[in-house]
């Protein structure tokens, strides 16, 4: 038994688009206490009510004047991509030809796979982020070194081999056959092995040919409770590919609906071009969309219709994309989240905002029974925030903001050096102070 204390945020339900969240869904104490048994939250509430039923003696990291929440989730980004973020001057299909498909290219030698992975959570560890959902490569060693580095960890992880047969350099290809073999060694070996969750992952349609798309919804019907990431309209010349290269199709959403990969805990990334009707399918057939602000910048991709999306009630999670995006941080992801609504005249609130990173991409994967919150029961990956950390936030910090500011001031200014500490199933596993 064990306990954290200092100023507790957490999110009950969506907080809805008004600057006044919705009644209940916030939940935050100026001096709150979390009490954690066996990795798990046993309770939380103000310390004032909890400190007196802890026994004598037990452990407390007090965090005065820190925010702790629960531990950022990040629904969609390539671990593989870690070092060529900045990759300069390119959009989507040049920039996969010329730096992202070279670098997947040395996965297949598993010492560097291993390598990247370890690199790769550390920097979700120094941001806050303790669930990803994740694309490896093409290579199964890439996946044993994900799920190897995040098990050593305890994290709570998702993430799949790319399956693509198309469209991509030979060494990086694989075949229906070998896709789908692959895939399940991977899912008997991993899945549900520990916190650890298989996903399976055509890459995009483009890189699949009709055969190898039809295998992916066979297999998914072997398992029709598991998590199927891909992407989706992200980029014009993109999707007039797909058009012309599945000339029998409605459109995009329609190749993967064709193949029965529109379902629920089907993730898209990007979402950007396209209407209402594919807004509609999606909403119908339970599939979400990761919303990648910073990388729909980066590539010059386009601005996601976030307020249609919510009109229409599609699942929409927001995510960095690394390496299209550009930040590991949340809160740099949520600065472009935020600035993409205000050119459609939609900014999100400090509310929705902070909502999405945790509870809202926990239900987007529908892992929220296990995090996404601070209730009792759920596991314990908790991070701490310094919401003065940087020169500038201290600044505004001295005009004694609202929490509502604080929040806003952190998604505009923070980055990383707003972490303290990150905590897994209740063990301090990265503090600013020791790195
Ligand atoms: N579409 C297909 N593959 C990728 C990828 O690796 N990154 C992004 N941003 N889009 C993709
Ligand atoms: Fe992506």
């Amino acid at each position: 038994l064990h306990a954290l204390r200092g100023m507790t945020l957490s999110f009950n339900d969506d907080p809805g688009t008004s600057d006044q969240p919705h009644d209940g869904t916030v939940e935050f104490q100026k001096d709150g206490l979390i009490i954690i048994q066996e990795g798990r939250i046993l309770h939380s509430g103000p310390a004032s009510l909890l400190l007196e039923t802890l026994p004598e003696g037990t452990p407390i990291d007090h965090w005065p004047d820190q925010l702790i929440m629960p531990g950022f989730i990040d629904p969609h980004l390539h671990y593989s991509q870690l070092d060529i973020t900045a990759s300069y001057g390119r959009q989507l299909l040049d920039w996969l030809n010329t730096y992202t498909f070279p670098e997947e290219s040395r996965f297949s030698e598993r010492a560097y796979a291993d390598e990247i992975a370890n690199a790769f959570l550390e920097q979700l560890l120094a941001n806050g982020v303790t669930t990803a959902l994740a694309f490896c490569t093409t290579h199964p060693a890439s996946v044993e070194a994900l799920f190897t580095a995040a098990s050593d960890r305890n994290m709570r992880m998702l993430g799949g081999k790319v399956m693509m047969d198309r469209n991509a350099p030979e060494a990086l290809c694989d075949t229906p056959e070998t896709g789908i073999r692959d895939s399940r060694r991977l899912i008997e070996k991993w899945h549900d092995h520990g916190r650890l969750e298989y996903a399976i992952t055509p890459r995009f349609a483009p890189t699949s040919t009709p055969e190898q798309l039809a295998a992916t919804g066979r297999l998914l019907s072997d398992y029709p409770g598991m998590v199927m990431q891909t992407h989706l309209s992200e980029n014009r010349q993109e999707v007039d590919w797909v058009a012309s290269l599945f000339p029998e199709a409605r459109d995009y959403l329609d190749v993967y609906s064709q193949y029965h990969l529109v379902r629920p805990r089907a993730i898209f990334a990007h979402g950007i071009h396209i209407d209402d009707d594919v807004r509609q399918r999606l909403a119908d057939d339970g599939g979400a969309i990761a919303f990648c602000p910073s990388s729909n910048l980066f590539l010059g991709s386009g601005l996601f219709d976030w307020r249609s999306a919510r009109e229409q009630e599609v699942r929409v999670g927001i995510a960095s994309d690394i390496g299209a995006g550009t930040s590991f941080s949340p809160f740099q992801t949520l600065q472009d989240a935020y600035k993409v609504g205000q050119l459609s005249h939609q900014p999100l609130t400090p509310w929705q905002a902070f909502y999405a990173y945790t509870l809202g991409n926990a239900r987007v994967l529908d892992i929220d029974h296990h995090i996404g919150s601070l209730d009792a029961g759920k596991e314990a990956d908790i991070t701490v925030i310094n919401p003065r950390a940087t020169p500038m936030l201290a600044r505004k910090d001295r005009h004694d903001p609202t929490l509502m500011e604080q929040l806003f001031n952190l998604m505009i200014l923070g980055d990383e050096r707003c972490i303290s500490a990150t905590y897994i199933m209740g063990r301090k596993i990265y503090d600013a102070q020791n790195s």
